[in-house]
């Protein structure tokens, strides 16, 4: 009998070891005459405990974890016997941090071999597109519509109108671009579907160019994602080899290729219209808007460009309905977010949930505190755009509107924890000091104002002056925040307002003493 063992070759567990734990467990099957094949698969997103491995029984698959290659022998020997290890963890869905999830998205990843077009369809894969191809353009814009599904690359920009300003467009050519810049900070779930699952992107952007009229699409990926490229190149031929990509999709009369480009790294290519310019083959600068990509996009022609969690969410709406997408979340912020945990936290990884569940539970129960074991004393969400929470914040509801009332922003969802030997001075600086490097240049208030803004923040730090230099500090953050051309410079603002709002004592400013320069 063959041993089913799968072992992950997401980057993550690659970073740990999983290459060598998959060769360790060959060679001690070899050396012990027992038969297996090895599966790799993406991660599960249980990073604490990556490598994972798991083998296939009756039951479900179970689970071990953190795997070491001078593990090998062990667990072989637990799996052949199916007998009890230090290691185990169990079924794997039914590990707690797991089965507490709301996985409509990454239900696969992890799951199947993201190498085989096979596993994916036997997974439910490509039904979104089927019954795509049975509803025609209007119907999956309505239906994407209806599920109140936001652009996850961070405005939360409604994916149906976006969708269907493209699908009104005239032009003799339309396209489709997913945006895999993921520039954020403590963001990895854009990889991790990417490399777990990459024919749900496909399937996904095979969808949205049915809906608008495009036979063209773009993975614009970042240059520090190799494997993410790899995983999706083989899919891409994969796709084509099965008449899923190309000419005559499945048969019908709707044709549909992608390409993949590689990043050559700088966060301002994450913004749309900078990554238009990349894609065309110039340096990555802002293009003022007006005209919308949605008119005037790639090589001149309407485009839509959504994150890749957009795209990604789009099966599973077609194929289960846009109601039952619908039904999870709150507010305007409908079906669920892939967060990420990531910095000092016990428990780091990606939890699929729907809106609503609150930052506190998030850090404090899912995440487990830090890994440090000191108090957690603030939380970046939102990347290096968004806002610093202290713990007074931390009933705030994951949900668009909920964040934008307490001047923070979820973005694409990552959540950096810090414990209490946090500098937030240092932070807000840091925040300047990445605009300064990451700005683009074309605007004064992002490109000069950055720069002014490291040095004021200098001066507070070293004691100088300390209202007048606040109060500088504060007008130029409201200069940068209205008169930027994007939101890289109009959003910097955010992580150094709230450093100061919430942690003045960092400015060697007492809570009265800044109310007082506000
Ligand atoms: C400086 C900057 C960086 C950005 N980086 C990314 C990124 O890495 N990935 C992404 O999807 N969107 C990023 N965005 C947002 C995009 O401009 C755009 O809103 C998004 O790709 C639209 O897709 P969505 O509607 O699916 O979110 C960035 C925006 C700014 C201003
Ligand atoms: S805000 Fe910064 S990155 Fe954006 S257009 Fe202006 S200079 Fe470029």
């Amino acid at each position: 009998m063959t041993l089913q063992i799968f072992v992950p070759r997401d980057a993550g567990a690659l970073a740990v070891g999983a290459d060598e734990v998959a060769l360790a467990l060959e060679q001690a099957a070899a050396h012990r005459g027992i038969t297996i094949e090895i599966v790799r698969t993406g991660s599960r997103g249980l990073y604490w405990l990556e490598p994972m491995v798991e083998f296939a029984t009756p039951g479900g698959r179970i689970a071990f974890g953190p795997a070491r290659s001078q593990d090998a022998t062990t667990l072989l020997e637990a799996m052949a016997t199916d007998g009890p290890h230090p290691l185990r963890l169990g079924v794997a869905e039914q590990i707690p941090w797991l089965a507490r999830q709301t996985r409509l998205t990454f239900a696969r990843c992890g799951v199947v071999d993201p190498r085989s077009i096979g596993d994916y369809e036997a997974h439910d894969g490509y039904k979104g597109l089927e019954r795509a191809l049975e509803l025609g353009p209007d119907a999956i814009i309505s239906e994407v519509t209806a599920s109140g599904l936001r652009g996850r690359g961070g405005a939360g920009f409604p994916t149906g109108i976006k969708w269907k300003t493209v699908s009104q467009a005239k032009a003799d050519r339309k396209y489709i671009v997913c945006n895999a810049d993921e520039g954020d900070s403590g963001t990895f779930a854009d990889r991790m579907i990417m490399e777990g699952d990459p024919f749900l992107v496909i399937e996904g952007m095979t969808i949205a160019g049915i809906a608008v009229g495009a036979t063209k699409g773009y993975i614009y990926i970042r240059s520090e994602y190799p494997h993410a490229v790899a995983a999706m190149n083989a899919a891409i031929l994969a796709a084509r080899q099965s008449g899923l990509l190309g000419e005559r999709i499945g048969g019908s009369k709707f044709s549909f290729d992608i390409e993949v480009r590689v990043g050559a790294g700088a966060y301002v290519c994450g913004e749309e219209t900078s990554l238009l310019e990349s894609l065309e083959g110039r340096r990555g600068v802002v293009r003022a808007k007006p005209p919308l990509p949605a008119h005037h996009g790639l090589f001149g022609k309407p485009t839509v460009i959504n994150n890749v969690l957009s795209f990604a969410a789009v099966p599973f709406i077609l194929a289960r309905g846009a109601k039952t997408y619908a039904d999870f979340g709150m507010g305007r912020s409908r079906g669920t977010m892939p967060i990420q945990l990531a910095g000092n936290i016990c428990h780091g990884g990606l939890f699929e949930t729907a809106f609503g569940i609150t930052l506190g539970e998030l850090i404090d129960d899912i995440g487990g505190g830090t890994l440090s074991g000191r108090p957690v004393r603030a939380v970046q969400v939102g990347g290096p755009l968004g806002a610093y929470f202290p713990r007074a914040l931390f009933d705030t509801p994951f949900d668009y509107e909920a964040f934008a009332a307490r001047d923070g922003l979820i973005g694409h969802g990552g959540i950096v924890v810090f414990d209490d030997r946090v500098d937030m001075a240092k932070q807000a600086r840091f925040a300047m000091e990445f605009c300064a490097i990451e700005s683009c240049g074309k605007c004064t208030p992002c490109r000069i104002g950055s720069t002014r803004g490291v040095e004021t923040i200098d001066r507070i730090r070293r004691g100088e002056r300390l209202a007048e230099n606040i109060a500088v500090i504060e007008d130029l953050c409201n200069t940068m925040k209205f008169g930027s051309l994007c939101a890289l410079g109009g959003f910097t603002p955010y992580p150094v307002m709230s450093a100061l709002k919430h942690f003045p004592e960092d400015f060697g400013s007492t809570p009265t003493r800044l109310q007082a320069a506000e």
